[in-house]
């Protein structure tokens, strides 16, 4: 079987963020022949355009692994009812210069978590309108809103809730036959 690679986004930047557990769970159930490596945005710089032509190297190098990836996953918490600046900023450094827009017809799945009831869904519809722009060939369906997420993971980390462990099966099994059909 083709061997496929993810690059995981986080979007938190906290240190004991649910959407990373919820990344390194998705990580944990996927097929043998499916890797997925997280990059944390943690140290990209405010996005200024006198910088374009000359990208500061972490944003080179994390264009670079997306560019080489088959799909992102993104995981976004919510603030204020949408996803947090320093993602939106982050994804403004991989859209650019306009002739090296890495995210381009990229598959990519967006998934959240959040202790609120709705899980993130708010954030998750103004990321996937962001992502019109950015033209990412974005997964539908199923949609991965982990709710109370305080109450969804082990003290190990593990998601014990097998109603988000089969909707993340379901995600994960029709992003790789996205991958597979191109
Ligand atoms: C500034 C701020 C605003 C927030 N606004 C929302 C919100 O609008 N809706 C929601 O469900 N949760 C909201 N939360 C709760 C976060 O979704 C929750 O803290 C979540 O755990 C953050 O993700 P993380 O654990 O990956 O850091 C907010 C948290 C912060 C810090």
């Amino acid at each position: 079987m083709k061997e496929i690679k993810l690059i995981g986004v986080n979007g938190s930047i906290r240190k004991d963020s649910y959407n990373r557990l919820l990344l390194q769970n998705i990580g944990f159930l996927l097929p043998d022949n499916v890797k997925m490596e997280i990059i944390e945005i943690k140290d990209v710089p405010i996005y200024n355009p006198d910088d374009e032509n000359k990208l500061p190297t972490i944003v080179r190098d994390y264009k670079e692994k997306i560019r080489k990836s088959d799909a992102v996953i993104i995981a976004t918490p919510e603030y204020n009812f949408s996803f947090p600046g320093i993602l939106k900023n982050a994804l403004d450094w991989f859209t650019r210069p306009p002739n090296d827009n890495v995210l381009q017809h990229k598959i990519a799945g967006i998934v959240s978590a959040s202790s609120g009831m709705l899980g993130g869904s708010r954030a998750q519809y103004q990321l996937r309108q962001v992502l019109l722009y950015s033209e990412m060939d974005v997964l539908s369906k199923p949609e991965i809103f982990i709710s109370f997420a305080d109450k969804k993971f082990s003290p190990e980390g593990r998601i014990i809730d097998e109603t988000s462990l089969g909707l993340i099966n379901a995600f994960i099994s029709n992003l790789v036959n996205k991958i597979n059909k191109i």
